[in-house]
């Protein structure tokens, strides 16, 4: 078994082809990020406080979030925060909240202006990304534009994020046909074409910084071994998700030791591992599950949101009314056992105030399951699962 906190973890290493393994030996030249708190200037220089790695673009500064459901890399852009986009009712999970100006740009980890970018063809990016659009994304700007990775430049054509809600901040491209990937491998400055993502804690009581390191990984925190998973072609659930492994079992564990089967043999769920999202997503049956074991009423995120904007609601509680108190064992392919500590799976509530900073509401909690089952209803493993993560993409793509 291999533990989870913030020195040992969980090691899943999703191989598209062994054969780049002596590869990746031969050539080390890597590009290592840091994943974190994230504060930057929006273009009005105003504060931005997020989560995510830091990408300089023309001029500007963002945070981004490693993501493997794309190709392309999407940068939110200014009119993505304009006055009729703040109203986020259109999302089940956010119903009748309204943002405030500075909590959109806090939200999206800042923004790129497209007016300072050279225009490219939206339809290059369409074809390369063909799930970004099935779940309600809107792709209408594509750009060419150079992007600071610490100390090196790339320039690589990205898709605009302009308008809607469905992406919570700008996605850095890491599926199996990443442009920003081949660039980085073509100009020579990575010896590989894979990755390996340190996905670092956002709880509130052990916070810990993570790191993105394109060409290789951080073998320096590595506590164990990686257990290698094959990458899929298809989609889950109509989602696009390159890595997926199966989900043998998860049960929750209260202190006491009694133990709750959630997913078991007989009813095992196929998941996707996504570094994009932060939570667990759980299909609506077994969400269900677990509000049930919570034995007290949950919260809408407009009952707070005028104190509080929640980014990614939770199972949210008031601490007086309800308690979980427990772990989260998975079994993944039945042979590599994950316990989730007590402090990842329930956390102080957290959001962005009126002027977009970080803010903690100590009267209530929140358990990082999604409130509302994902699009398509697919289960999805986040950061909140990730202590680390890997994958050696395949060396010719058909594209
Ligand atoms: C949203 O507001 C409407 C009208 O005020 C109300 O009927 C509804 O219950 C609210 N929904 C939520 C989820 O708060
Ligand atoms: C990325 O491109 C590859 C190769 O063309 C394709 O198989 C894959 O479905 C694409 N992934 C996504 C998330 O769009
Ligand atoms: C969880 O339960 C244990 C005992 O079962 C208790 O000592 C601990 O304070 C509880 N933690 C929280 C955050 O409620
Ligand atoms: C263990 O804790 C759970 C939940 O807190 C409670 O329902 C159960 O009765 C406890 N079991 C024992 C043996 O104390
Ligand atoms: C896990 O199980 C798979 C097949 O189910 C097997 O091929 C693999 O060697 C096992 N890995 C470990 C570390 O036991």
């Amino acid at each position: 078994m291999v533990a989870f906190d913030g020195t040992l973890g969980l090691f899943v290493s999703l191989l598209a082809g062994t054969v780049l393994a002596a590869q990746e030996c031969l050539s080390p030249r890597t590009v290592a990020l840091n994943l974190g708190p994230c504060r930057v200037l929006a273009v009005d220089k105003s504060d931005v406080s997020s989560f995510g790695i830091i990408v300089g673009v023309e001029g500007t500064e963002i945070c981004v979030s490693p993501s493997t459901t794309v190709n392309s890399t999407f940068l939110t852009e200014i009119s993505v925060c304009a006055d009729n986009q703040l109203d986020m009712s259109s999302e089940p999970s956010q119903k009748n909240v309204t943002m405030t100006a500075q909590q959109c740009r806090s939200r999206r980890g800042g923004f790129v202006d497209k007016s300072a970018l050279a225009t490219a063809d939206v339809q290059t990016v369409k074809d390369l990304n063909p799930g970004w659009g099935i779940f309600g994304n809107k792709l209408t700007a594509a750009a060419s534009a150079t992007l600071q990775l610490l100390d090196e430049r790339i320039t690589v054509v990205v898709g605009l994020i302009t308008e809607g809600q469905k992406s919570t901040q700008s996605h850095l491209a890491l599926s199996s046909g990443s442009t920003l990937l081949r660039g980085l491998k073509e100009s020579g400055l990575i010896g590989a074409l894979s990755w390996g993502l340190n996905s670092g804690s956002q709880s509130v009581l052990f916070p810990r910084v993570g790191s993105l390191v394109l060409g290789g990984f951080d073998k320096g925190s590595l506590a164990g071994p990686f257990f290698d998973y094959p990458v899929s072609r298809l989609p889950l659930e109509g989602r696009y998700c390159p890595l997926q492994v199966v989900i043998t079992g998860l049960s929750v564990r209260t202190r006491n030791s009694s133990e709750t089967e959630i997913v078991g043999k007989a009813n095992k769920l196929l998941a996707c591992v996504e570094p994009y999202d932060n939570l667990f997503r759980m299909p609506k049956n077994y969400l269900t599950q677990f509000q049930a074991l919570l034995k007290g009423p949950l919260v809408e995120p407009s009952s707070y949101s005028d104190r509080l904007l929640n980014l990614e609601p939770g199972i949210v509680y008031r601490k007086d009314a309800a308690d979980f108190n427990a772990t989260l064992r998975f079994t993944i392919n039945y042979n590599q056992t994950v316990e989730v500590p007590f402090h990842e799976v329930q956390r102080s509530l957290r959001g962005l105030d009126k002027n977009g900073a970080v803010i903690v509401d100590p009267d209530y909690n929140e358990l990082q399951i999604y409130g509302t089952p994902a699009e398509g209803d697919a289960a999805v493993l986040g950061k909140a699962f990730l202590s680390q993560v890997r994958s050696i993409l395949p060396n010719t793509l058909a594209i």
